[in-house]
């Protein structure tokens, strides 16, 4: 067996204009809402992801038709026939979000029957704000091992539900469980990311009544019947967030028309901090990032929206690898997502890792390095780290990579990056099947 990996050299400043796929965090959650609806959905501008086509199997293991034309991102989506309340273990292994579908099958048929998603390498990950909200909910869910079985036990009424910590899966979870019955259901300290928003968008446009107040409050009064809809998922935050930073730590210049700037302030302003000229379109959409020749290197936290996100926290700290001076960078949200500092450390990065603390201390140089990227956005990072790397970077570990971006390096080699693939002896130790994104197949291993 072999495996994929990319091949990045030093690359002269990128250049041009690129446009946005929507977003993987909107698309997967979206997708599950459609099993609230009987009848024909469309989805556009669909990201042809792994994460995509493994959400696509387990609406189709609940008995949904699904026709995906991936060049153009367009999902077609028809859940007449949905029987199923289940998903198979292996399924669910394959792709932690599938938890997502929890909420519409106890909407719809009343119980759901699935295994726990696991942990991953940023986190443990468990679901117990989840499994809280539904219990709160009036839902019964019995753990036994592995095995997560819930059943709408009685109806509560109009309730009042705190969430200890705004967890964007909770809270969309919570949200579709509650959108069919008749009861009002308030979530206080809600999840109020962008992604979860558009969900909202298209529940409503289902015909859910739903109320989003501040601060991070969202009511749902429930309804009879939710109707299959049409929708163009948003431009994805994180992917424009990781090729500004490419643009910017190769001293280029991009243009990104379709950048949802008005969900991107705290990190646009980062960018501004370091020195490079951030210019927003005046409608709220669309951005140019001229990159200055000398960045200064910045602190940040990261928190949930609308603090600095957590999904750009890795490819921000390459921009302070090589940016002039020290950084301070906190990861809040997840307990181990500094797995890619000792992979920057082969390239030469002096950073510091203490506890949730990354300590950056710029340098004026990377060097090439053989590197693995161990989640989708670290994957991202240290693609972009070899952009500026004297010598030739290798970086396998592409499953994460493809799981969350649809052809993020063949945007990037538009924008002029030196990135090739090539393919190279697998190591027998690794595992894993191959989920086939268009005519790309690649190795997405089983998430541990
Ligand atoms: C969503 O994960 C995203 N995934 C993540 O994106 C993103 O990083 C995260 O939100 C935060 O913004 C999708 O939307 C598919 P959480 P989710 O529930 O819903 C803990 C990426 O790279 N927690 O807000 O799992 C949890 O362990 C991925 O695109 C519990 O303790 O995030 C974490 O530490 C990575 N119990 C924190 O809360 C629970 O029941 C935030 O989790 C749920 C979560």
């Amino acid at each position: 067996m072999c495996k994929q990996q990319l091949v990045v050299q030093e690359s002269a400043p990128l250049r041009g204009t690129t446009r946005l796929w929507g977003a993987k965090n909107a698309v997967l959650v979206i997708m599950a809402s459609l099993l609230l609806t009987r009848g024909k959905s469309r989805l556009t501008n669909v990201p042809s992801s792994c994460d995509v086509w493994q959400m696509i199997e387990v609406l189709k293991e609940l008995g949904a038709a699904v026709v995906f034309d991936h060049d153009l991102g367009v999902l077609d989506i028809d859940t007449s026939k949905v029987f199923g309340h289940s998903i198979s273990e292996h399924r669910m292994q394959k792709m932690r979000a599938s938890v997502l579908v929890m909420g519409p099958l106890l909407a719809r048929f009343g119980k759901a029957e699935l295994s726990m998603p696991g942990g991953c390498v940023i986190g443990s990950r468990p679901i117990d704000f989840h499994i809280k909200l539904f219990r709160q909910l009036g839902i019964q869910v019995t753990l036994s091992g592995n095995k997560v079985q819930a059943e709408w036990q009685s109806r509560v009424g109009d309730a009042r539900l705190i969430l200890e910590y705004p967890s964007v899966g909770a809270t969309e979870n919570a949200l579709m469980a509650a959108a069919l019955s008749n009861s009002s259901i308030t979530l206080v300290n809600a999840a109020v990311e962008p992604e979860v928003l558009d969900l909202v968008e298209v529940l409503k446009k289902m015909g859910a009544d739903i109320t989003v107040q501040v601060p991070a409050t969202i009511i749902v009064r429930g309804v009879q019947e939710l109707r299959p809809i049409e929708h163009s998922v948003i431009p994805d935050r994180l992917e424009a967030g990781a090729l500004l930073i490419a643009a910017a730590i190769t001293k280029g210049s991009i243009t990104i028309p379709d950048a949802p700037v008005h969900s991107m302030g705290v990190f646009l302003e980062k960018l501004r901090e370091m020195g490079h000229v951030v210019v927003e379109s005046c409608d709220g959409v669309g951005v140019h990032l001229t990159a200055t020749s000398s960045p200064r290197a910045v602190s940040f936290k990261t928190s949930p929206y609308p603090g600095f996100p957590t999904d750009l926290q890795a490819p921000m700290m390459v921009a302070q690898a090589v940016a002039k001076g020290e950084s301070s960078i906190c990861e809040t949200v997840f307990e181990n997502r500094m797995i890619h500092v000792r992979e920057l450390q082969k390239m030469g990065a002096q950073i510091r890792h203490e506890g949730m603390y990354a300590h950056v201390h710029g340098v004026n140089k990377l060097y090439g390095a053989s590197v693995i990227g161990t989640d989708i956005r670290a994957c991202a990072a240290l693609v972009i780290a070899g952009l500026v790397a004297q010598g030739v970077t290798t970086v396998t570990g592409l499953d994460h990579l493809h799981r969350g971006f649809a052809n993020f390096e063949g945007k990037l080699r538009k924008l002029g990056a030196n990135i090739s693939e090539s393919r190279v002896a697998k190591s027998d130790t690794q595992s894993g099947s191959t989920c086939v994104v268009g005519q790309l197949s690649v190795t997405n291993d089983i998430q541990k």
